[in-house]
């Protein structure tokens, strides 16, 4: 080697010497940088080297974004530093802890109405929609899609895993929510929350617990019993983190039993951080802190959006309390720690490049989960599918012609390519804030190009007498009727708003061919039901949702959604006919609203429960859904001892393929609820048949124990039933199971 290249070579070595030098110096400044190290291990370090203000910036939340239209403060400009979500952290630079960037929500990354105006991403169908596909990987494919779209914006964290369950049918929201069973939304909102984790993105899962209803939710207080709430609303809850371990809870609005769910140290020290051993943080919901010590101490780690709150509970007054010992310094290092967990768990740390947005690929995944999510409900004479050899196709209702309805409120997303339609939305305090807005699919547009050699007319179904008209020229009808739903109010009632059901009614009267396809957000009544022979719900099917409804009208894609919520016949059948609070008036933040109590007495036995325990025959049944051929369940074989094993044989004994979903229930020796204990999803082609196996999560069979603490799980026979829904058993069983008492 010449004298040069000896010169050049001892230069570059110095150099990476002294970057290597850097570098070991940056790690020992910075030991929790080592991704070695476990999450937890990492925040201690960290923890460590924090001083008491940055602590408290970390646990003191800001509105991202700006509320036009809205008083001060909640119109006051975003925070320098917030991208626009509904909330923001500031990061601590000196430590390389970057801000909480935070977006809304479950179903896409969310930019209606005040935030980010001409922003535009991918909607998935509704949480309802996705939970009737009974399909974890949709739902993990879901939860990735949607965290790919907020990472890519510049999001570190999503305001989802929305898993209330749906106590009642007409609970505003619970289009967000996976519907009334906790095994059944516990498992599909864990898989949603994994995916969206998997993209380093923290999700919440909220809100916790027992925010089951819109109207007074600022103000109710939800009563149950500790052994109901545990064995419904809150394993529901349990069952998502175990397996989706999201980063946050956020705590809900409303008290339980008294306190408010985000100073509750029941709900969220006892249960959630201390039986669950839950190592993630608590943020509050937006307005939904009231106290600072009592919140402080109780389990809240994060006031979320501090000038929501009546005070600024988490910035002066809690410095104050930590500095008095109110609230104990360790605490504090306890919130801020949980923070920090979180960040290291997911990856927040790690840089990451901002991909762009493969809009047509998240399309894709939002049509396949609505495929999956619409339930064939009745299809009488097998009228449907479609041939797409028709010639005269009259499609009525439902703004069908330009799009598809979703629901409002935090969870509103605005689809790329923009609105098909914005209406205003009638009546209601939801109405000030929130629109009605379609989605860019038209169903029309859609079944047009499946029957290509038809006359597809349209007609909007307000005037009577033209929908009539162009019903009895058709040779088949589609009807569309849609019931909006929105967050901060309830539905009035189960029908269908507006005067639908008798357009339905009087078009059915004109062609028995008449096919109903409702985009609800919530079960509704259907009292033309004995007059159409075919109906689908199609719920909010997201951005193809005009494609998947056609796709399913004509066969191309074979229905195998099944209901995830019991369609009550009428609002008498429900533990309460009434919405409780409905006679109070209440204001968007509470305020000083009259609180009430909404007492739930049916406890356990909530959705399909209530109805076989008060021996109810619904207007269609929790797993109800038919498809295009026809299955046969044989060959059962129970197993019994810790726990309910099963194996059963499905066979797909008609002349097209399609997916099953085929379920297990069990009942428990005293002759208590029957209880989903598990399904599969299984796809056959004709002829074809499968040997399925479902294993029991044992607590699924025990009643909740709160002197134990813990689920006990009574000894003897517990019968089971095979089915293609609640009510729809194929295979009955009966297993010896011994005692046991499993921790809480
Ligand atoms: C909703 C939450 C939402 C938050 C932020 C609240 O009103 O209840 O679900 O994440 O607002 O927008």
């Amino acid at each position: 080697m010449d004298r040069f290249r000896r010169n050049l070579c001892a230069a570059a070595g110095a150099v990476l010497a002294t970057i290597a030098g850097f570098e070991v110096s940056a790690q020992e400044a910075r030991p929790w940088s080592d991704t070695s190290l476990t999450p937890d291990r990492r925040a201690d370090l960290l923890i460590q080297a924090m001083g008491l203000d940055e602590k408290l910036q970390l646990v003191r939340g800001h509105f991202g974004a700006t509320m036009k239209g809205l008083p001060p403060p909640l119109n006051a400009p975003p925070p320098p530093g917030a991208i626009g979500g509904a909330g923001y952290e500031a990061g601590v630079e000196r430590l390389g802890i970057p801000a909480l960037q935070e977006s809304d929500a479950g179903l896409g990354v969310a930019n209606g109405g005040h935030l980010r105006p001409g922003d535009q991403a991918t909607p998935l169908p509704s949480g309802l929609a996705q939970a009737s596909s009974w399909n974890p990987e949709i739902a993990y494919a879901g939860g990735a899609m949607i965290g790919r779209e907020a990472a890519s914006k510049g999001f570190n964290v999503l305001l989802a895993g929305a898993v209330n369950l749906a106590r009642d049918p007409r609970n505003g929201r619970n289009f967000e929510y996976a519907g009334e069973d906790p095994l059944l939304a516990g498992v599909l909102v864990g898989q949603a929350i994994k995916g969206i984790q998997d993209q380093g993105v923290v999700s919440t899962i909220k809100h916790f617990a027992a925010n089951d209803q819109e109207t007074g939710r600022m103000v109710l207080n939800a009563q149950i019993d500790e052994a109901a709430l545990r064995e419904t609303d809150l394993l529901a809850f349990q069952i998502a983190i175990e397996a989706g371990e999201p980063g946050a809870v956020m705590c809900a609005y409303n008290r339980i039993n008294g306190d408010y769910a985000c100073e509750h140290d029941f709900l969220l020290n006892k249960v959630l951080k201390g039986d669950w051993g839950y190592r993630g943080w608590v943020m509050s919901d937006w307005g939904g802190v009231h106290s600072t010590v009592k919140a402080a101490n109780g389990g809240l780690d994060q006031q979320s959006a501090h000038s929501f709150d009546r005070e600024d509970y988490f910035g002066a007054p809690l410095k104050a309390a930590v500095m008095s010992g109110e609230v104990p310094p360790a605490r504090l290092d306890d919130m801020a720690r949980r923070i920090l967990r979180s960040m290291f768990a997911v990856g927040l740390t790690e840089a990451k490049p901002r991909l762009p947005i493969d809009q047509a690929a998240n399309a894709a995944v939002a049509q396949r989960a609505a495929e999956e999510g619409i339930v064939l409900l009745k299809n009488q004479g097998d009228l449907l599918p479609m041939a797409s050899r028709l010639k005269r196709i009259a499609v009525i209702g439902g703004h069908a012609d330009v799009g598809v309805l979703s629901g409002a409120g935090s969870s509103q997303v605005i689809a790329f390519g923009g609105s098909a339609l914005e209406l205003p939305a009638k009546g209601g305090p939801a109405a000030a804030l929130f629109k009605m807005v379609y989605h860019p699919s038209s169903p029309l547009l859609a079944i047009r190009a499946a029957a290509p050699g038809a006359k597809v007319t349209f007609t909007t179904g307000d005037d009577l007498a033209a929908a009539v008209a162009a019903a009895r020229e058709a040779e088949i009808v589609i009807v569309f009727a849609e019931q909006w739903q929105t967050e901060i109010q309830d539905a009035p009632s189960l029908n269908l708003p507006d005067g639908q059901d008798a357009l339905i009614a009087a078009v059915a009267g004109a062609n028995p061919r008449t096919v109903v396809v409702l985009e609800t957000g919530n079960p509704v009544t259907m009292p033309w039901l004995d007059k159409t022979p075919a109906v689908l719900a199609a719920w909010y099917p997201g951005a193809r949702g005009g494609q998947a409804i056609a796709n399913i009208l004509f066969g191309k894609v074979s229905p195998s959604g099944k209901l995830p919520i019991t369609f009550p016949a009428s609002e008498a059948q429900l533990p309460r006919p009434v919405v409780p609070g409905s006679e109070l008036t209440f204001t968007l933040f509470g305020g000083n609203d009259p609180p009430f109590d909404v007492p739930y007495p049916e406890g356990s036995a909530m959705g399909y429960k209530w109805f076989e325990s008060k021996s109810l025959k619904p207007l269609f049944a929790f797993g109800h859904g038919l498809t295009y051929t026809r299955f046969a369940y044989d060959g059962l074989e129970a197993r019994g001892g810790q726990t309910i094993s099963v194996t059963f044989t499905v066979r797909n004994t008609g002349a097209r393929a399609a997916a099953e979903i085929a379920q297990v229930y069990a009942t428990p020796p005293s002759g208590g609820l029957r209880r989903l204990i598990g399904w599969r999803k299984v796809t056959l082609a004709p002829g074809e048949s499968r040997r399925l196996d479902v294993v029991a999560d044992p607590r699924l069979l025990a009643a909740f124990d709160t002197a134990a603490p813990g689920w006990r799980v009574a000894k003897g026979a517990y019968s089971i039933s095979v089915g293609a829904s609640s009510t729809d058993t194929r295979l009955s069983g009966s297993v010896e199971i011994a005692a046991q008492t499993l921790k809480p």
